[in-house]
């Protein structure tokens, strides 16, 4: 993903990126899936069941 990110700000190319999590609900209740994505306002988390699973890729964050 971080090289995918870098060629992306090279080229000037948006992506999307299909994010993996474990999920124990799937509805967006319990906030197990929860990853960090950086946005013009700061770093804001974000479930990948309910929100996701397909994110721009300029704003995911890696573990
Ligand atoms: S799996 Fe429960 S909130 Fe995403």
């Amino acid at each position: 993903m971080l090289l995918m990110q870098r060629l992306g700000r090279e080229l000037g190319i948006a992506g999307e990126v299909a994010m993996e999590q474990q999920m124990a609900c799937g509805l967006g209740m319990c906030f197990c899936c929860v990853r960090s994505f950086q946005t013009a306002d700061g770093i804001e988390s974000r479930r990948v069941c309910i929100e996701g699973p397909v994110f721009k890729l300029d704003e995911a964050l890696s573990w």
